[in-house]
């Protein structure tokens, strides 16, 4: 069913809380998807790393890895962490007082951050040239961030308990 047009007002007239929360929420979820650009790709770049035998392939992968994870997922996790926070901080009875949805999503928050530096602990083991792992396995490890996502989304959307 189409909306009546009166039923999406514009949030100019609203009081400074309520924009602060729209403008944080808007950030929050810039970071979320430029973290996640990152928890998709690089595993994604050691699958092919995993697969390259001549060392200029090796070290170009490795150049890649390492300016992806501390230039671009580095700062979208912390950026995320922070607007997340700020948000939770500006009423914290109204996520934590009824349902268990943020708890948990917080819960699998913290699952992702130790994929994060799992990656962060991969990225320098391929720099080192240690990588004992497969690709297929590095196919498998790639599935995790998409489960984690699902869930996620679904939890602040849904609200399911
Ligand atoms: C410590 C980390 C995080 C904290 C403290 C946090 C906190 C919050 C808070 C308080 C909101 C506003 C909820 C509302 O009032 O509707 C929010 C919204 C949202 N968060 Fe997070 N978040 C974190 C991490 C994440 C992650 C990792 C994802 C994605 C996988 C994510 C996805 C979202 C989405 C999609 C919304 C918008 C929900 C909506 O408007 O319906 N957040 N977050």
């Amino acid at each position: 069913m189409e909306p009546q047009a009166s039923t999406i007002p514009t949030t100019v007239n609203l009081g400074i809380t309520k924009m602060l929360y729209l403008w944080l929420k808007a950030f929050h979820i810039i970071s979320v998807v430029c973290w996640f650009a990152g928890l998709f790709y690089l595993p994604r770049l050691f699958v092919y790393h995993a697969q390259s035998e001549d060392t200029v392939s090796k070290e170009r992968f490795s150049l890649m890895e390492r300016k992806l994870y501390r230039g671009i997922m580095g700062p979208a996790m912390i950026a995320t962490l922070i607007f997340g926070g700020w948000l939770i901080s500006l009423n914290p009875g109204a996520y934590f007082s009824q349902g268990g949805w943020m708890h948990a999503k917080l819960t699998l928050v913290v699952l992702l951050i130790g994929y994060h530096h799992m990656c962060g602990a991969q990225v320098k083991r391929f720099a080192r040239g240690e990588n004992t792992r497969s690709h297929v396995f590095y196919r498998w490890f790639n599935e995790v961030p998409v489960l984690i996502l699902l869930a996620i989304v679904i939890l602040v959307v849904v609200r399911p308990f």
